[in-house]
C-alpha cells in the first residue's frame, strides 16, 4: 500500500501508523536491491540538506552523508559550537532560517522535545537521527535486517538486555506493531517512560505482542530468536551514573553462555557502537550468530528509504 508521507517530520514510530512503518521498511529494502546492483537512484538530486549533529556518531552521520549522495541530495553537516543557538539564538530562529536555505533537517539532539520545536517552526521535514525517546532510523533498519534474516515479524520472540532509553524505547512501539514478543532484561526499578509503555501496550491489545519486564536474564533469553544487546549506558551520562549502570547491568552480559539458552537459530543484534567485555563479548560480537554488520549497513538504506517518503 502507498502511504503519502511527503512532507511530514519522521520523528518517532509512537506517531506512526503500523503500515507507515512498514511501507518504509519495504521503500528501504527497494533501494537496498538497486544499491547492490549498483542501479543509479538519484531520485533526489538538487535537493539540499541540513545535517545537525549534537552528539557524537559514526553510523547515522556516514549512513545519512552517503544516502544522500546516492539520491543526489548535497548534504550540509553543521556543529552545534559553530552556529549562534550555541550562543544563545532561540532555537524558533534558527529553525525557520534553516527552513529558508534547505528542502529539510536531519538532526541527532538530546531531549525529544528539540526536534518536536525544530518541526514545529519548519515547513520542510525534519528527520530525527537520535534523541533521548526515539531512534526511528535505526528502528527501520532493524525491521529491515529481522525481515531479511528471519522474513515474518509475528510470533518471534526478541529478548532485548540493556538500557530504558531511545532504542528500547523504539524496539518496543516496533515489537507492539507487529506482533513480535518481547522480553526487556534489566534490574528491577528500572522502568520505561509512561507515555512509551502506554502506547506500547495500546498497540501489543491490537497486534497480540506480549511485551514483558524482567530482571531475570535467562527467562529472557529462553525461546528468543533475536538477541539483542544494547549499551548499558547512554551518551553523555555523567561518570558516577555510568558506573553505577554498569555494575547494575553486569549480570545481563550477552557472551557465549547467554546466546546458548536462545534457540538454537537464534540471531545477535545490537545497534553499535558495542562496548566489548561489557555489554557483549567478543566471541558473540564475533559469531556466525551476530548480524551487526548487516544491521549496521541496513542503517544507510532505512535512512535512504525515509529520506525518499519524505521528500520525494
Ligand atoms: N546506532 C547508532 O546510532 O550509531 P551511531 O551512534 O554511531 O550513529
Amino acid at each position: 500500500m502507498r502511504h503519502n508521507l511527503r512532507g511530514n517530520d519522521y520523528l518517532a514510530f509512537k506517531d506512526m501508523t503500523r503500515e507507515e512503518i512498514e511501507f518504509v521498511v519495504d521503500l528501504s529494502l527497494d533501494l537496498k536491491k538497486k544499491w547492490v546492483a549498483r542501479e543509479p537512484h538519484e531520485y533526489l538530486r538538487g535537493q539540499v540538506w541540513a545535517a545537525l549533529f549534537e552528539k557524537s556518531s559514526t553510523r547515522t552521520r556516514n549512513a545519512f552523508q552517503r544516502a544522500a549522495a546516492d539520491l543526489g541530495i548535497t548534504s550540509i553537516y553543521l556543529r552545534p559550537d559553530e552556529l549562534q543557538s550555541g550562543r544563545g539564538e532561540p532555537l524558533k530562529d534558527t529553525a525557520r532560517m534553516f527552513d529558508r536555505y534547505y528542502d529539510g533537517l536531519f538532526i541527532r539532539t538530546f531531549g525529544h522535545e528539540i526536534v518536536e520545536e525544530y518541526a514545529q517552526w519548519m515547513q520542510h521535514p525534519v528527520i530525527n537521527g537520535l534523541t533521548s525517546l526515539a531512534h526511528p532510523t535505526q528502528g527501520i533498519a532493524d525491521l529491515m535486517t529481522i525481515k531479511e534474516k528471519k522474513r515474518d515479524y509475528p510470533g518471534l520472540k526478541i529478548c532485548y538486555a540493556g538500557n530504558l532509553y531511545n532504542v528500547c524505547y523504539t524496539t518496543m512501539i516496533m515489537c507492539a506493531s507487529f506482533g513480535m514478543n518481547l522480553t526487556v532484561a534489566r534490574p528491577n526499578g528500572m522502568e520505561p517512560e509512561p507515555i512509551i509503555l502506554q502506547e506500547t501496550m495500546r498497540r501489543a491489545a491490537v497486534s497480540g505482542a506480549k511485551i514483558n519486564f524482567t530482571d531475570n536474564f535467562d527467562e529472557a533469553l529462553s525461546g528468543a530468536d533475536i538477541v539483542y544487546g544494547m549499551s548499558h549506558y547512554s551518551m553523555g551520562q555523567p561518570p558516577e551514573e555510568v558506573e553505577q549502570l554498569k555494575r547494575a547491568f553486569a549480570p545481563y552480559q550477552v557472551n557465549s553462555e547467554a546466546m546458548r539458552k536462545a534457540k538454537p537459530d537464534a540471531i545477535f543484534m545490537h545497534c553499535l557502537p558495542a562496548y566489548r567485555g561489557i555489554d557483549v563479548t567478543d566471541e558473540v560480537m564475533e559469531s556466525e550468530q551476530s548480524m551487526v554488520w548487516d544491521q549496521g549497513e541496513n542503517r544507510m538504506h532505512s535512512i535512504k528509504g525515509i529520506l525518499a517518503a519524505v521528500a520525494l
